[in-house]
Formats: structure tokens, C-alpha cells, sequence
């Protein structure tokens, strides 16, 4: 049966496209893939993760050939990379500095879906795919930090594995297991190592490939969130797309470029960026007998760490009042045979809050703050996908989210003081309230019609 992209090649190509599906792969997902015309800047962070992505894994790989996963071995390993192995140096600054570039392109990256409402109908799947590539990179880096054997490998993780003994029941024996031993430990940097170096690329790899072909089968986005696939010519193919290769792969090469400049400019000049990519505590060999006087995570984790710290005793009565709250609102607005279903799961969980420890709380805080984002295409219900076209106040509501996620990760550099923690309280409570509230603002106000078409001028 002939298919869309099929092909007539000869000599060598001809050879492989008769056992293998080269050329209409290459068309299929390159040159005849078609793309909205009207792209911005927004859309270099895609391209840019893959780069990242290749950066960790060929840097890695090198990296991996003189490291000692050996708690005696690992720390000196690290120094010896730094010092004795020729471009060491290079190779673990690109990898470190990767680490967090990864953060800030997926963050943009993310924002950019916010923005267009590109999780919305028909890329549900591309938007969870993508949350799953968000917390395996979360997992990843968490796993990576524990190997150059610092201070702040040593405590950070201990600190970490320590909150699921906070788990009713199950905890004490659920976080000796993850560390396989009663502190972190020889054991534990072996077990990190291996979730580090294969478990999760292999996952983050098989994500990847899932998001871009979930992407592929249902067509990017784009700024005025329409469908291109609504208007095609006599072809087939969409009026206002046009082939990603060349006009997108050269797009996206001008955004490799800048990238590289600003990657390049890190690396040499700033590769520890103020203590902020690489913590100036790591460069003491772990103690096990000597916490360093603060334990911050990377900053790509502080708002989530903020919201943790956050959830104190108070703050756990303030929740339970906020639950007991919405289960009031959710009897009264409620219908039908699940009347009570909300209500009572409410009183559950208020009574579980009473009985369990706060610390518990911030872990389900801070995981709900994440998990929160998988639910993004089911809670926004504007009738339009593009912020250009939705009410003033919506920009506004995006721009406090942006704030609040900014407060909340400065927060989290920061010690502990009762003003910080009552600011973290407030930031935590706006950023539920933005995803919890969202089935409802996002419907109200006056929405701007979408054009029939992408609006593009060309420059
Ligand atoms: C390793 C990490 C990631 C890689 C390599 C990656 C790669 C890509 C690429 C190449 C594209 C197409 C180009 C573009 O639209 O920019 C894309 C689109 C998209 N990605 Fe990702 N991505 C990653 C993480 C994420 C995450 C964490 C999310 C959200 C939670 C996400 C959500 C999306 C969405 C919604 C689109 C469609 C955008 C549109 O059509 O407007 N991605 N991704």
C-alpha cells in the first residue's frame, strides 16, 4: 500500500529504503513535517532540551570512564577529573553546568506550553509525557548530585530519603530500603550511581521519543493557538505550514548558536555561577559527622524545597481549614449519586492531617505541587488556547504564577526565618489556588476571537 511519504530512491539510499524506512522517516518526521509558519522565540527551547539531553549523556559517558563509585574513591575521582585528566576539566563543567541549563531551557520550555496552551486538546499526551520527562529529570539530577561524595551530596540526600521515613506506617522501613543502609552510605552512592548512569537516561530517552511522537502524530502548536490542520491546499498539506527542514532546522540552529555563546560564556567564566550550579559546600569531602550549617538543594529545585520547609504545624491547620472549606463548597454544589463522594474524602483527609506529622504534609505539598501540572489540560477551560487571545486578567493570573514560582525559589536559598516561612506559606497557597482555581477563572472574561489564520510576518 503506498504510503504519504513514500519514496523512490536508487543506489545505496535505494538499497537501505527497500529493508529499512530511512527516507520517509526523514520525511516523514523532517522534511515534510509541517510546521505552524509562525514560530517565535518560545519554540527554541524544544530543540534545545535534545541538545541538553545529548550534552549529559556524551559528557556523561566521558565522565563515567575516570569516576570511582566508591565512597573512599568517589570525591578524589572527581578531583582527578579536575585536575589530572587532560580536558577533565571541560567535561565536568559542561556536565554540571548541562545540569542546570536542562532546568532553565525546560522551565522556558514549560512556560511556552503555559502560554499557548499547548497542553490542551489534541496534546494532552504531549504535555504528560512531558510532566514524566519533568520528574525523571528532577529524579535524575537528584541521583547525580549524590556522586562527586561533597558535603552537600551527603546531607542533601540524606535529608531527602529522610522525608519518606516522615510517611505514615511504611516510612522508617520505605526510606532504609531506598538507602540501603541506616545512613547514607557506600551502598546507597552505588545503588544512586546505577539509577544515575542507565535506570533513568534509559527512561528519559524512551520519554523523549514518546513525547516527539505523540507531537509528530498530532502537529505542533503555535503563539495564536489554532489548528494548521484545519486549512490545507488541494495537497493535503496545511496552508499556513511549512517543511521543518530547512526552514525550522535553521530557525532552531540560530537558537543552538546563542545557546552555545551563553553555555560556552558559563562554562569558562562562571562555571560554578556564584555557588548557584555547583554549591561552594561540595567542595569539601562528605562527613558524615559534620552537618553543614544549611542544607539547600540546587536552585533548580528551591520552590518546590520552599513549599516544603513551608508546611508547618500552623500551616497545617490553615490546609485542614482550606480542605474542610472546599468540602463545604463541594457538598453544596454538589449533584447526583457522588453527593458525598468530595465531602467525606475531605473529612478523611482532615482527619489524616490530624493524625500525622507535618513533615508528612510537605512531601505531599511539594509532590502535589508537581503532580499538579499533569492535570493542566483538564483544568484550563478557557475557550481559547493562546494568552494573546484570553482577557487581560489571565495575563495578569500568569504573571503572579510567575512571581509566586520565583519568590517561592529564591525562598529556598535562603535560612529559615518566620517571615520567609509566612511568604513561602502565602506563595505555596496561591500556586494551588492558580491550578485548583482554574476550572473557573479560566472561563470567565472577555476572549478575543482567534484569527482564521496564523499571523506571521515575515522579517
Ligand atoms: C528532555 C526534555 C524535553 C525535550 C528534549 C523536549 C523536546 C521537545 C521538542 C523537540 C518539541 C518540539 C519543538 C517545540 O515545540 O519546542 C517539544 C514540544 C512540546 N513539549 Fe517538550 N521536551 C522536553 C520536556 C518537556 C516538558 C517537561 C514539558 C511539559 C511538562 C514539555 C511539553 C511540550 C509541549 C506541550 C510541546 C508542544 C508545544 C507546541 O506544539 O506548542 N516538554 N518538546
Amino acid at each position: 500500500m503506498a504510503t504519504e511519504h513514500e519514496v523512490e530512491t536508487t543506489g545505496l539510499l535505494g538499497w537501505i529504503d527497500r529493508r529499512f524506512p530511512l527516507t520517509s522517516t526523514w520525511k516523514k518526521h523532517v522534511s515534510e513535517y509541517y510546521a505552524p509558519k509562525n514560530f517565535n522565540f518560545w519554540y527554541f527551547f524544544g530543540s534545545l532540551a535534545l541538545l541538553v539531553l545529548v550534552n549529559q549523556i556524551v559528557t556523561g559517558i566521558f565522565l563515567t570512564m575516570n569516576y570511582k563509585p566508591d565512597a573512599t574513591l568517589a570525591f578524589a575521582s572527581v578531583e582527578y577529573i579536575m585536575r589530572d585528566v587532560p580536558w577533565g576539566w571541560l567535561i565536568r563543567y559542561m556536565h554540571s553546568t548541562g545540569a542546570s541549563m536542562f532546568f532553565v531551557v525546560v522551565y522556558l520550555h514549560m512556560f511556552r506550553g503555559l502560554l499557548y496552551g499547548s497542553y490542551r486538546k489534541p496534546r494532552e499526551l504531549v504535555w504528560v509525557f512531558g510532566c514524566a520527562i519533568f520528574l525523571c529529570l528532577m529524579a535524575e539530577a537528584f541521583f547525580g548530585y549524590l556522586l562527586p561524595w561533597g558535603q552537600m551530596s551527603f546531607w542533601g540526600a540524606q535529608v531527602i530519603v529522610n522525608l519518606f521515613s516522615a510517611i505514615p506506617f511504611i516510612g522508617p522501613d520505605l526510606s532504609l530500603w531506598i538507602r540501603g543502609d541506616y545512613v547514607v552510605s557506600d551502598v546507597t552512592l552505588n545503588r544512586f550511581f546505577a539509577f544515575h548512569v542507565i535506570a533513568i537516561p534509559l527512561v528519559l530517552i524512551g520519554l523523549v521519543v514518546a513525547h516527539l511522537v505523540a507531537l509528530h502524530e498530532v502537529g505542533s502548536n503555535n503563539p495564536d493557538g489554532i489548528e494548521i490542520k484545519a486549512k490545507k491546499d488541494a495537497k493535503g498539506i496545511p496552508l499556513d505550514g511549512i517543511p521543518f527542514h530547512p526552514y525550522y532546522s535553521v530557525h532552531d540552529f540560530l537558537g543552538v548558536c546563542v545557546f552555545l555563546m551563553i553555555f560556552a560564556a558559563i562554562i569558562f567564566l562562571a562555571p560554578e555561577m556564584g555557588g548557584y550550579f555547583l554549591e561552594a559546600n561540595n567542595f569539601i569531602p562528605a562527613n558524615p559527622l559534620q552537618t553543614p550549617p544549611e542544607i539547600a538543594p540546587v536552585w533548580y529545585f528551591t520552590a518546590f524545597y520552599a513549599m516544603l520547609r513551608a508546611t508547618t504545624d500552623p500551616f497545617k491547620i490553615v490546609l485542614m481549614i482550606v480542605i474542610a472549606l472546599l468540602g463545604v463548597l463541594a457538598l453544596m454544589r454538589a449533584r447526583g449519586k457522588w453527593r458525598l463522594g468530595l465531602p467525606v474524602l475531605a473529612v478523611l483527609v482532615i482527619l489524616a492531617m490530624y493524625f500525622t506529622q507535618s513533615k508528612f504534609w510537605g512531601v505531599v505539598v511539594m509532590g502535589g505541587a508537581v503532580v499538579s501540572l499533569f492535570f493542566l489540560p483538564w483544568l484550563d477551560r478557557s475557550p481559547v488556547k493562546s494568552i494573546r487571545y484570553r482577557p487581560v486578567f489571565h495575563k495578569v493570573f500568569y504573571g503572579i504564577f510567575v512571581l509566586i514560582f520565583l519568590t517561592l525559589g529564591f525562598l529556598g536559598t535562603r535560612p529559615v526565618s518566620p517571615a520567609a516561612t509566612l511568604i513561602a506559606q502565602i506563595c505555596a497557597i496561591i500556586y494551588f489556588a492558580f491550578f485548583l482555581g482554574m476550572p473557573f477563572w479560566t472561563r470567565l472574561g472577555k476572549f478575543k476571537q482567534p484569527p482564521e489564520r496564523v499571523q506571521f510576518k515575515p522579517h
